[in-house]
């Protein structure tokens, strides 16, 4: 973060400064909540989760070199007292962000976050001094530790905003103010928490709200729920997409035969040939929200385009492709809803094209009442699309079973497991090389553990 001296972080914190911390010690590292992460100069917060209380480790942050610690009880090393870590991160942050040079861009949206974040952050790196949420850093505890990642070298922060509820991503906003917002898509995740579609586009829309006059709103041209939300800001729009009417759009899109796509990528006039390293054809999206947010910054299609074309992957368990022993694993683990499961089961079909193709899924939690319907509908493009084999995952996967069992006139195979050691035994009996596997679920069924133990088992039999 931005210097400061102990005296000032407490004031802006609330906080009291106590156990000899020295008021003129002047910090500058991040504010950092996971001791494993720690480096020299950094401010160790100590936050009490589910399972582990922070305070237990600050006395092991100190010694790795942390100049202090923001706790909520008085310790035996240099600390801050403050009534809530949340708070006090929140704070700080938003009193950093606004001294700041750097020129804030937020994302937002149902799917691809994270992903458009990692490649905006490459593009942009070609540029200049660029800081993003490592992993996918974007809530209320996320959100400010990004900020506070960014110093006064740094010339472009890229956030990541999520929302599970309404006014989520309006407070978000007020911690660091947009110059550009870009928002991806409108889908049903977390749909249960949200109830409906258009409460997820109200909670989405409180994103370009923020931006005033002289800010920019990136909006997907492709999603009629998204173009919708220009209504809702004052800032200048710039939109994207394979439509006719995108500002900065995909012009004859391929995708090979491992997934990945080409494309032209064209804008004012110009065009650059794209050729993408990240896998799936939803990245084409992602790429050109990427590539919209840099082309309001300055940079060239033809930089763009190079850079988007030399991205790689920097998140687990997306589209992660491992060969083992001759089968082809996709780890596509790390979440699931109904339109990142639909993105994911087309590349699966690419993928596997002229080879056996079996589709391991888990359940897309949080749908609530459209979970049922939601399920059967996977079960039934995962039989349209000809996977070869389908193993649901778990008592809410069970209706994709169905669906793929309704649909009929199939000559695959359906079935249903109660949970991940008994998908995987039935893996093992059935891959052989050559095949190709996709595993996917909401980060609570935890397939990753599927795919990485299919991967671990494989390996030891070749
Ligand atoms: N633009 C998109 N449209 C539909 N699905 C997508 C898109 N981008 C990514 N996905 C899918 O969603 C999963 C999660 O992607 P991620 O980038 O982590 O999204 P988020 O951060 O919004 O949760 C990916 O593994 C992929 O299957
Ligand atoms: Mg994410």
């Amino acid at each position: 973060m931005i210097a400061t001296t102990a005296a000032e972080l407490a004031a802006i914190v609330n906080g009291r400064l106590a156990a000899g911390l020295d008021s003129e010690l002047v910090i500058a590292g991040k504010v950092e909540f996971d001791s494993r992460r720690l480096n020299e100069g950094d401010v160790f917060l100590a936050v009490k989760g589910e399972h582990v209380d922070g305070h237990d480790f600050a006395a092991a942050a100190v010694a790795a070199g942390a100049a202090c610690v923001l706790a909520t009880r008085e310790l035996d090393v240099p600390c801050i007292v403050v009534a809530d870590p949340i708070v006090a991160i929140t704070a700080l942050a938003t009193t950093m962000a606004a001294r700041l040079p750097a020129t804030v861009i937020e994302l937002t949206g149902s799917s691809g976050k994270t992903s458009t974040k990692d490649l905006l952050a490459q593009v942009l790196s070609r540029q200049g001094r660029t800081v993003a949420p490592p992993e996918s850093f974007n809530n209320e505890l996320g959100f400010p530790y990004t900020v506070l990642l960014a110093d006064a070298s740094t010339q472009f922060l890229v956030l990541e905003a999520s929302a599970r509820g309404i006014g989520h991503i309006r407070q978000l906003t007020r911690i660091a103010h947009p110059a550009i917002a870009a928002v991806l898509n409108i889908g049903s995740a977390h749909l249960g928490e949200f109830g409906s579609v258009a409460a997820i586009a109200l909670a989405k829309g409180e994103l370009v709200e923020a931006l005033t006059a002289d800010g920019i709103a990136v909006l997907n041209a492709d999603d009629p729920m998204v173009m919708k939300l220009a209504a809702r800001t004052e800032a200048r729009i710039v939109t994207f997409g394979e439509h006719q009417s995108a500002d900065v759009r995909a012009e004859s899109v391929r995708i090979d035969s491992t997934g990945r796509a080409t494309f032209w990528l064209s804008a004012a006039g110009q065009r650059a040939e794209v050729q993408l390293q990240v896998l799936g054809e939803h990245q084409v999206s992602n790429a050109l929200a990427a590539a919209a947010v840099a082309a309001e910054l300055g940079m060239s299609l033809a930089e763009i385009a190079a850079g988007l074309s030399s991205a790689t992957a920097r998140s687990h368990w997306r589209m992660e492709v491992t060969e083992a022993a001759g089968v082809t694993v996709i780890n596509d683990a790390y979440n699931a809803n109904p339109e990142s499961m639909r993105a994911a089961l087309k590349s699966l079909a690419i993928i596997s094209e002229g080879r056996r193709s079996v589709a391991v899924l888990g359940e897309m939690a949080e749908l609530g009442a459209e979970s049922l319907t939601a399920h059967d509908a996977i079960g039934r493009l995962a039989v349209r699309l000809n996977v070869n084999d389908l193993i649901a995952v778990g008592s809410a996967a069970r209706p994709i079973a169905n669906g793929a069992e309704l649909e009929g006139s199939w000559n695959g195979e359906a079935r249903w497991v109660a949970d991940n050691e008994t998908a995987l035994s039935q893996l093992l009996d059935v891959l052989e090389p050559g095949d190709v596997v996709l595993v996917k679920g909401s980060r609570s069924a935890n397939m990753q553990r599927i795919a990485q133990a299919l991967v671990t088992e494989l390996q030891a039999r070749a």
